[in-house]
C-alpha cells in the first residue's frame, strides 16, 4: 500500500511493467501528444523550418514538473525530424572525456537528449559550449608548458535538454539554446483526453464520468493520470465486473489515499506540517524536510509545484506558507488547525466564520496587512 503510494508520484520507475506501459502510452508523434498547445504550435515551427532547410533543428530547453512530457517530447522531435536520438542525463556524464565520446558518434542532425541538464558538472559543460555553439571539440594535448588545445569539428546536432529547475541552469549555458519551452500542468480536458487515450491502449473499457473522475485528480500530470488508470483497473478486475465506471474510479482512489483535489499522504502530510507543527508558517523547507524524513530536492520538484499551483502553498523569502484555503482543505478532511502566526491580508480567517458560512460567502473584513514581510 505504502509502495503503491510513493509510487504514483515517483519519477523513477523501479516496477518493469511500469516501464513497458510507460512505453506502450507515450505518444509517438506531435499529433499524438495531447495539451502543451502554444509549444506545440511553436515547436512544430522550428521543426519544419530546420526540415525545410535540411538543417539540424535548433537546441531544445524544455523544463516543467516531472512526468508532464519532457522525455516524450524530445523523442518526438527525433521521430519528426526523422534522425536518431541518444539519451544521457547530467549525473551520467562524468567526465569531460563521456561527452566527448558521445559527441563524436552522433550522426548529422541526430539528437542528443540531455536528461537533468542542470546536473552537468562544470568540466562537461565546457565540453558542451563550443560543441553546441560551433559544432567544435576542443581537446588538449599534452600537459604542462607544451599543452595545446585542438579543435575537432563535429557533425551539425541538436541538443534536447530537460530540466525540472530552470534556474539551476547556468547563465551560459541557457544561452546556448535556440528555444526553451515551458511545459506547464495540464488542463482537466486534456488529461480527461490522456485517460481516454491510454484506456483505449490499454483496453480498458472506461465511462465519460470515470475518466474525468481520474483527471481531476491526476495532479496535471499525465504519468500520473496513467498510474491512476492503471490502479482503477486492477480495483475493477478485482471488485467489479472490469469495467470502470464513477464508483469504481472513486472507490480506487480513496483507496490509494488520494483525496478529491488530487493530493496523497505526503502532500496532506506536509501542508499539516506547516499548519500544524508550524502555525502555518513560513517555514524554510529544510526543516519541511527534516519533520517529514524527505529530500529537500523532492519536495521541491515533486511536491511543492502542484500545492503552489493549487494555490495550497506560497513560497516567500521567509519561507513555506500554507494558505488559508490548505487550512480549509484539511479543515474538511477532520484535520485540526491551529490557528496561524500571520494573518493573510483580505481573507477572513477559517477559525472566525461561523460554522454555516463557507469562505467563499463570508466577506468579513481584510485582516491587517501591516505584519506582511515585505507589504
Ligand atoms: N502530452 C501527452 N499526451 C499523452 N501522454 C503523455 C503526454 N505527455 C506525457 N504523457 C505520458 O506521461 C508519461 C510521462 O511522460 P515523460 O516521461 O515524457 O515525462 P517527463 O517530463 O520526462 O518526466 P520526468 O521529469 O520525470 O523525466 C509518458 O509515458 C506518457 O505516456
Ligand atoms: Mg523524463
Amino acid at each position: 500500500m505504502t509502495d503503491d503510494l510513493s509510487r504514483i508520484l515517483a519519477p523513477d520507475l523501479i516496477d518493469d511493467t511500469d516501464v513497458v506501459v510507460e512505453g506502450t502510452l507515450r505518444p509517438r508523434t506531435l499529433d499524438e501528444y495531447i495539451g502543451q498547445r502554444e509549444v506545440k504550435a511553436n515547436l512544430s515551427v522550428l521543426l519544419a523550418a530546420a526540415r525545410g532547410r535540411e538543417e539540424a533543428a535548433d537546441h531544445v530547453l524544455l523544463y516543467g514538473p516531472p512526468g508532464l512530457g519532457k522525455t516524450t517530447l524530445a523523442t518526438i522531435i527525433a521521430r519528426e525530424l526523422g534522425v536518431n536520438v541518444r539519451y544521457t542525463s547530467g549525473p551520467a556524464v562524468e567526465r569531460a572525456g563521456d561527452l566527448a565520446a558521445i559527441l563524436t558518434a552522433l550522426d548529422e542532425r541526430d539528437v542528443l537528449f540531455i536528461d537533468e541538464i542542470h546536473r552537468l558538472n562544470r568540466a562537461v559543460e565546457e565540453i558542451l559550449y563550443p560543441a553546441m555553439e560551433d559544432y567544435a571539440l576542443d581537446v588538449m594535448i599534452g600537459k604542462g608548458p607544451s599543452a595545446r588545445s585542438l579543435r575537432l569539428s563535429l557533425k551539425p546536432f541538436t541538443v534536447v535538454g530537460a530540466t525540472t529547475r530552470a534556474g539551476r541552469i547556468s547563465s551560459p549555458l541557457r544561452d546556448r539554446f535556440g528555444a526553451t519551452y515551458r511545459l506547464d500542468f495540464y488542463e482537466e480536458d486534456d488529461l480527461a483526453a490522456i485517460v481516454d487515450r491510454s484506456a483505449r491502449i490499454l483496453d480498458v473499457s472506461i465511462d465519460e464520468a470515470a475518466a474525468r473522475a481520474i483527471a481531476r485528480r491526476g495532479r496535471g500530470t499525465p504519468r500520473i493520470v496513467n498510474r491512476l488508470l492503471k490502479r482503477t483497473r486492477d480495483h475493477a478486475q478485482v471488485h467489479g465486473n472490469g469495467r470502470v465506471d464513477e464508483a469504481t474510479a472513486t472507490a480506487a482512489m480513496r483507496q490509494m489515499e488520494i483525496d478529491d483535489e488530487g493530493l496523497d499522504s505526503t502532500d496532506r502530510k506536509l501542508l499539516a506540517a506547516i499548519v500544524q507543527k508550524f502555525a502555518s508558517g513560513p517555514v524554510g523547507v529544510q526543516a519541511l524536510a527534516a519533520v517529514l524524513a524527505e529530500e529537500v530536492e523532492t519536495i521541491e520538484d515533486v511536491y511543492e509545484p502542484f500545492l503552489l499551483r493549487l494555490g495550497f502553498l506560497d513560497r516567500t523569502p521567509q519561507g513555506r506558507i500554507a494558505t488559508e484555503a490548505a487550512r480549509v482543505h484539511l479543515a474538511g478532511l477532520g484535520y485540526e488547525i491551529p490557528p496561524p502566526r500571520r494573518s493573510e491580508p483580505a481573507m477572513p480567517g477559517f477559525w472566525d466564520l461561523p460554522a454555516d458560512v463557507t469562505p467563499d460567502v463570508a466577506t468579513g473584513p481584510a485582516a491587517p496587512t501591516s505584519d506582511e514581510p515585505g507589504a
